[in-house]
């Protein structure tokens, strides 16, 4: 962490100071992206990948990764609850917008953002087993190995950082800062 941005947001008719440290650069977030990219498709030569967006924070990370990854890829989105407001989790999970497609007998992707306490993704990945894909991986950007309530492991991850709410890069406090090129450390 190198920089400290203060920011002011205007929020509620009033301005707020906000301070932000920058945790990973534009440059580092690219060349990550693009080695998880060239791992995942040796991993899938020869398959057709259908990517899983978990929405609202994997669409950056997803649109990025997918335009690096050179087997036929396709893609849909699931919408899951399991935060509140803020950035205390709620310990529930329900999905609240569900595939398009079928995954059954295919070769399954889930694009995830961040893993915290892993609730979100074992539920996930436990609803989309029972609909039979050939194969079932996850990628995350981001994991926070301390903070886990349940087993939880991705197959490809991309940075493992401390126990830091982050934002940037398609993640959100309050639907605020996804538009942040890089990612930053929220105080
Ligand atoms: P989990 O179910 O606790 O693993 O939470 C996963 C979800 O919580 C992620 O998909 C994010 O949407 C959200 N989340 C967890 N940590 C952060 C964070 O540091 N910043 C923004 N969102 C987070
Ligand atoms: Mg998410």
């Amino acid at each position: 962490m190198d920089r400290k941005f203060y920011l002011y947001i205007l929020r509620q008719k009033k301005y707020t100071l906000l301070a932000m440290k920058r945790l990973l650069g534009e440059d580092q977030i690219r060349k990550k992206v693009g080695r998880l990219a060239g791992q995942i498709s040796r991993d899938f030569a020869g398959k057709e990948v259908l990517l899983v967006g978990v929405l609202k924070g994997a669409f950056i990370f997803m649109a990025d990764l997918a335009r690096k990854m050179t087997p036929p890829v396709k893609m849909d989105f699931v919408r899951l609850a399991s935060y509140g407001a803020g950035t205390v989790s709620s310990g529930k999970v329900r999905i609240t917008k569900d595939l398009e497609t079928s995954v059954k007998g295919k070769d399954v992707l889930i694009v995830e953002d961040i893993i915290d306490t892993g609730v979100t993704l074992e539920y996930l990945s436990r609803r989309l087993k029972a609909r039979r894909p050939r194969s079932l991986k996850t990628v995350t950007l981001l994991d926070k190995p301390s903070r886990r309530k349940v087993r939880f492991q991705a197959d490809y991850v991309g940075f493992a950082i401390e126990d830091h709410f982050v934002v940037g890069y398609g993640l959100d406090c309050n639907e605020e800062f996804r538009n942040l090129s890089g990612i930053y450390v929220l105080k």
